[in-house]
């Protein structure tokens, strides 16, 4: 008997050049979902219910059909909008491109997606996608988010901050709206004009105010979850109904190793290649840490590749992950060409965000990379943790969504057991001076008191308002400064980010500071393959500043700029596309880290395609640029003045190290370095340009934790610099 997978290559395959027949295939998909056989039901119960939670299996088709339904059913009149938010951008963006499909309309017309620095959508949007870390910007602007009719709060059980938060703040959005509609109207207002005009200025967005908004219909809110335990979220929405839609589950055969494995990615790489040369024709999904551990595979799959025997040699990866860019996204969803086995190497955004047709064989490492933050130091970190077994179960059932399938877990039954059953929530443990900023512009003021889902600890709140306000963000009184508060509050970066951008522009290097923090907004942009380390490391060096990492960042930035500058003038967009590639990869520079870092600074991938479609902005002008708009944009916008500190680098470092005060270091005898802010000992990773200089002080940009504590993106400064640009926390200290 054929198997699953190979009749899905087939299918698709020969469907491709023939739309009707893909559009029949795609309705024959559609209506064969498990949720279609409770369309009615469901649009019943959104319309009896003001919030509802949904509980169903992945792969259910909650994601792509229920917006769906909602639109046929008329909750978009009146030009209202149905949003929906996801915890990453590639589920955004990947899901508003199936459902634009789908539904037979160009992606950014009826159908769109939003995320931050890139957005398809336009006036005529009805269904729209987004990350919800966006949604929350929107409300600074739109504080009873009164173009949407429906939110739909999708993978919920991820309870990422930003869920959490937004969970939060739509209670009281629903709040406002059912008095709202059930009052007298003030001064009639149809649209939210009165709060984009102050946007416009300096000011955000009021909070509401009773009797002076409009008469809006109530919020519906519906709250999506792949995980069975409705309870914590129906508690906190006072017993909202819950919903569950019958899943479709194959039998995974489950097989752990017999033992601890010491390096998992290389026991990934040699049960890829056993599933590959021992088991039946089906995809593999490999469930990896991040953007640097999926591309280190990707090359050693390739390496490895020649060694095959000639007639097994039909295997292609696939990388997914959060921050690749869109247009890379999709290659994920496309099926191998004919008669090759598909590799998709994917953090775990695969393990309930996004459905990837075609998998028979999950490979599980049984790690993720989290945040970790210690509210005692306030240092924040990235590390390697075990997954919980909710993750290990989720993940094995990737391998069983079209017929049975196999899940490799690279680690013993034993572990298995040891593992705790469900995630700590992100709120419990990540910095929170960014939702806090967030907050107190939407004129929440006690934070503390705040209806969180689940509380943060105290002492992670008042760390976070207290770095706030060394940030200068906050008055000694906690409420938003004017102007750096609210102008912090209007960057979509983190604080500290935001502060550089800010204090730069008087510091004259405000053009470097946006390179800097453009780059530092995406992964790594130097690519270090395994085996050409001695000549990476050559390579960069062309880049390399005595002074440190960011100055080195930016050295390869203006060097790509230069390069395409230069006599490409006149050049297609394809021919200057190639070129990059070409230098990227004789610089070792990661190519799509890079792009992707331009895409943030200014060149933005579909603004500008929104802008020539929409010709001129419509009255969500304003809406759009705070939102979405590259960070050059935003800056200028805020009237910031953007120039250029030439060579006088010195400037820059200044400018560093008046805004990265927090994390400054210095040397110990030793060699290693005492982070000044927390009293921990760090030491400076491998691969900054400063690793074998070892400065006497430094500023660094974050906090790697390994099996030691590594601090990335390093520069040099003076000491002396801290006492006089960050008085108010060293002048106290040594
Ligand atoms: O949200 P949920 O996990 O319940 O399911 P979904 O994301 O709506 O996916 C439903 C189905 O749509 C999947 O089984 C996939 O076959 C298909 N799909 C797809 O082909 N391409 C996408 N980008 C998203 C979904
Ligand atoms: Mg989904």
């Amino acid at each position: 008997m054929p198997s699953m997978a190979n009749s899905h290559y087939k299918q698709t395959n020969g469907t491709i050049s023939n739309n009707d027949s893909r559009r029949q295939k795609i309705l024959e998909q559609r209506k064969s979902l498990p949720i279609a056989a409770v369309e009615k039901r469901l649009v019943e119960e959104v319309r009896n219910n003001h919030t509802l939670i949904i509980v169903g299996e992945t792969g259910s088709g909650k994601t792509t059909q229920l917006p769906q339904y909602l639109f046929k059913a008329g909750f978009c009149h009146d030009g209202k909008l149905v949003g929906v938010t996801q915890p990453r951008r590639v589920a955004a963006v990947t899901v508003a491109k199936r459902v634009a499909e789908e539904s037979g309309v160009q992606l950014g017309q009826r159908v769109g997606y939003s995320v931050r620095f890139d957005d398809m959508t336009c006036g005529s949007t009805r269904i729209k996608y987004m990350t919800d870390g966006l949604l929350l910007r929107e409300a600074l602007l739109d504080p009873r988010l009164s173009r949407y009719s429906v939110i739909v709060v999708d993978e919920a059980h991820e309870r990422t901050v930003h869920t959490d938060v937004l969970l939060g703040l739509l209670k009281n959005v629903q709040k406002a709206r059912s008095q709202s509609a059930n009052e007298s109207v003030g001064r009639a207002n149809s649209n939210n004009d009165t709060n984009l005009e102050k946007a416009n200025g300096v000011q955000m967005a009021s909070p509401l105010k009773q009797g002076q908004v409009a008469k809006l219909p109530p919020l519906r809110l519906i709250i999506m979850s792949a995980s069975l335990d409705a309870r914590i979220f129906s508690e906190y929405f006072g017993g909202a109904k819950a919903v569950h839609v019958q899943g479709r589950q194959f039998p995974v055969d489950v097989f752990y190793t017999l033992h601890a494995e010491t390096d998992y990615v290389e026991a990934a790489m040699v049960t890829i290649f056993q599933i590959h040369l021992e088991e039946a024709p089906g995809d593999i999904l490999v469930f990896l840490t991040g953007q640097e551990e999926i591309e280190s595979v990707e090359g050693l799959v390739r390496d490895k590749l020649p060694q095959l025997p000639e007639g097994n040699r039909n295997i292609v990866t696939v990388p997914i992950y959060a921050s690749l860019p869109s247009e890379q996204q999709m290659k994920a969803f496309m099926p191998a060409p004919d008669g090759f086995r598909k590799v998709i190497l994917a953090t775990n955004i695969a393990e309930t965000s996004v459905t990837i047709p075609g998998i028979k064989y999950v490979v599980d490492p049984g790690v993720v990379k989290a945040r970790n933050y210690n509210p005692r130091t306030g240092i924040e970190s990235l590390s390697i943790i075990p997954t919980s077994k909710a993750q290990a179960l989720q993940r094995s059932g990737r391998a069983g969504r079209e017929g049975p399938g196999k899940c490799f877990r690279l680690y013993t039954e034993r572990e298995f057991e040891k593992l705790a059953d469900s995630t700590v929530p992100e709120i419990k443990r990540c910095n929170l001076s960014n939702v806090i900023l967030q907050l107190k512009a939407l004129g929440i003021d006690d934070i503390i008191g705040f209806d969180f889902m689940e509380k943060p600890s105290r002492m992670a709140i008042v760390k976070s308002l207290e770095e706030l306000f060394l940030l200068g963000a906050l008055t000694e009184e906690y409420k938003l400064s004017d102007p750096i508060g609210n102008q912090m509050a209007k960057l979509p970066l983190d604080p500290i980010y935001s502060k550089a951008l800010i204090l730069s522009s008087q510091f004259n290097c405000l053009e470097e500071m946006l390179i800097a923090v453009s780059v530092l907004s995406v992964e790594s942009i130097f690519f270090t393959p395994r085996e050409k380390q001695e000549e990476a490391r050559t390579a960069i060096k062309r880049f390399s500043s005595p002074e440190g990492d960011h100055i080195t960042l930016i050295n390869v930035y203006k060097s790509c700029d230069e390069f395409l500058e230069s006599g490409n003038a006149n050049s297609s967009k394809e021919k200057t596309f190639k070129n990059m590639k070409k230098w990227c990869k004789e610089n070792f520079v990661n190519g799509r880290s890079l792009r992707h870092a331009r895409d943030v600074h200014r060149y933005g991938s579909s603004l500008k395609a929104y802008c020539e479609r929409t010709d001129a902005l419509s009255g969500s002008n304003n809406l759009k640029i705070i939102c979405l708009s590259q960070i050059r944009d935003h800056v200028k916008q805020m009237g910031l003045r953007i120039a250029s500190c030439g060579e006088d680098m010195l400037l820059f470092r200044r400018c560093l190290a008046a805004s990265f005060f927090l994390n400054a270091a210095l040397k110990q005898p030793d060699g290693t370095y005492r982070a000044l802010a927390s009293s921990q000992m760090v030491q400076i990773h491998p691969t900054s340009v400063l690793f074998r200089a070892k400065p006497d002080c430094i500023i660094f940009n974050e906090l790697v934790r390994t099996n030691q504590n590594y601090i990335r993106d390093v520069t040099r400064i003076d000491p002396m610099w801290l006492t006089e640009l960050a008085p108010h926390f060293y002048a106290r200290q040594d």
